[in-house]
């Protein structure tokens, strides 16, 4: 029997997942998304076009791979519509090669008010979510009063029908103003009769399956590792589980067949929304990442908040991950910084510690090593050989540092400008 592997970020998102997931697929057979929803943004770029994906795996451009949306992932039906006859238009027929599990859960229009009228009452605690109904949608699983992909088989209607009941008291309560709504429901029942077009399956028996058959499973995560429920930077975090273990319980797969945990991370930083940062960057250099790197969210077109590599937090997530191999994400952005700073451990109360603390709180201070830049283009290097030294250096720095080794280096959006450093370590 096979196992699964998993790709997923060990920052706060927008690693590049997307685009190393599409650059893996054609060694898979099968590529699940495990949890998230439209609040992901992936992207991929390859013959001079450009995708972004919320809903749909980013194994969907890759010959006849099929494709998984799994119980974990909260599904909405107006923005999977809009994304799936995207693509379509595009000439990417989806029908055939996405299968989607009867047990996600569906985000309803009134989740999204609810998203919405929370984030109002948090007042300057807000933590800026994306908006799409994600923590409400995830509530309702948790609460067990969730409708699911499922339900669309069985009394939908009804059960629409009382949950936006609820929903409606708990804005009235909340003296939340809800406009647009009949609209929206429009929109969502036609998006609904669009979805009944795909294949429902009971994907946990599928990937098991499909595994049992010697077939290749990839599981591609969505947000980041910190902003993981139970281990981000709570409360500032997501509604799932992103890291690899909710990969088991967002596909149904026993812990004993997750193989390989790829491990996403950006050469720098960077963060979207509200929540603690510690190595954030308020000046010229922080500027200058988030235009060299062009850092707006591929979903909000949000300004994404810049700051310089953090190890301490990647040795924590590549510990709740179990990463086997990492994965090095747009280091070409530095390529014209003199020097580059890497945080290597937290000052806490005038102690240096590697630990990650229970509060990312104002206490804790980056305390940096600077390498030397490289000050060149890599853009279009292709080999390892030609890497200048210093890019070298800031590899093997932080290989050290973390103990886990990097099987490849990304030096643009391209499919085509990914660098495999250790091709023995990749599928
Ligand atoms: P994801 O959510 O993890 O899939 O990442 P996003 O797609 O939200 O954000 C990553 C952004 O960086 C996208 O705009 C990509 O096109 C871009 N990108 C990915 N890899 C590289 C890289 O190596 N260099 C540069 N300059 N851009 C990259
Ligand atoms: P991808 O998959 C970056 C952030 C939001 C907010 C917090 C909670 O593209 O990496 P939510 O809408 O999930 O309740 O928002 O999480 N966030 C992301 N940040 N990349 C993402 O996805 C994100 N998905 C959610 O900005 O701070
Ligand atoms: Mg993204």
């Amino acid at each position: 029997m096979k196992k699964v592997d998993v790709l997923l970020g060990l920052q706060w998102g927008d690693e590049g997942k997307g685009k190393i997931v599409d650059v893996l697929t054609p060694s898979y057979d099968l590529i699940a998304r495990f949890q998230g929803g439209p609040n992901a943004g992936h992207t991929l770029e390859f013959e001079g076009e450009k995708y972004i994906l919320r809903s749909i795996p980013s194994g969907i451009f890759q010959g006849d791979k099929l494709n998984v949306i799994g119980n974990g992932v909260v599904l909405d039906p107006i923005l999977f519509a809009e994304e799936a006859r995207a693509l379509s238009r595009s000439g990417h027929d989806l029908r055939k090669r996405l299968l989607i599990s009867r047990k996600a859960h569906l985000i309803l229009p009134t989740h999204r008010y609810i998203d919405a009228a929370q984030e109002a009452h948090k007042g300057s605690a807000k933590i800026g979510t994306t908006g799409k109904g994600i923590g409400p949608t995830y509530t309702d699983k948790i609460g067990r009063t969730g409708l699911r992909v499922g339900d669309i088989e069985h009394q939908l209607e009804e059960r629409y029908q009382a949950a936006k009941e609820r929903h409606l008291a708990l804005l009235r309560a909340w003296d939340y103003p809800v406009e647009g709504l009949e609209e929206l429901e429009q929109q969502w029942m036609e998006g609904i009769r669009y979805l009944q077009e795909f294949t429902f399956v009971d994907s946990e028996h599928f990937v098991n399956e499909s595994l049992h058959r010697g077939q290749s499973v990839l599981a591609e995560g969505a947000q980041g590792s910190l902003l993981d429920i139970d281990f981000g930077s709570y409360p500032f975090v997501t509604s799932s589980s992103t890291i690899s273990a909710g990969c088991c319980t967002g596909l149904g797969v026993a812990p004993r067949h997750i193989g390989e945990v790829y491990g996403i991370f950006k050469a720098y930083c960077t963060r979207v929304g509200a929540g603690p940062f510690p190595t954030e960057l308020f000046d010229e250099t922080g500027e200058r990442l988030c235009s060299l790197g062009h850092e707006f969210g591929s979903v909000t077109g949000r300004r994404r908040r810049c700051g310089w590599l953090d190890l301490v937090a990647l040795r924590y997530t590549v510990m709740l991950n179990g990463a086997t191999r990492l994965i090095m994400m747009k280091s070409d952005v530095l390529d014209s910084f003199d020097t580059i700073r890497v945080c290597t451990d937290y000052e806490i109360k005038g102690e240096l510690t590697r630990s990650f603390p229970y509060e990312l709180s104002d206490e804790v201070k980056p305390h940096y090593t600077e390498l030397k830049g490289w000050k060149c283009d890599t853009t279009q290097l292709t080999r390892y050989e030609d890497f200048p030294q210093e890019l070298r250096d800031y590899i093997t720095f932080i290989e050290e540092q973390i103990g886990v080794p990097i099987a490849v280096v990304s030096v643009g959006p391209d499919r085509a400008q990914t660098i495999a450093l250790h091709p023995e370590l990749l599928p």
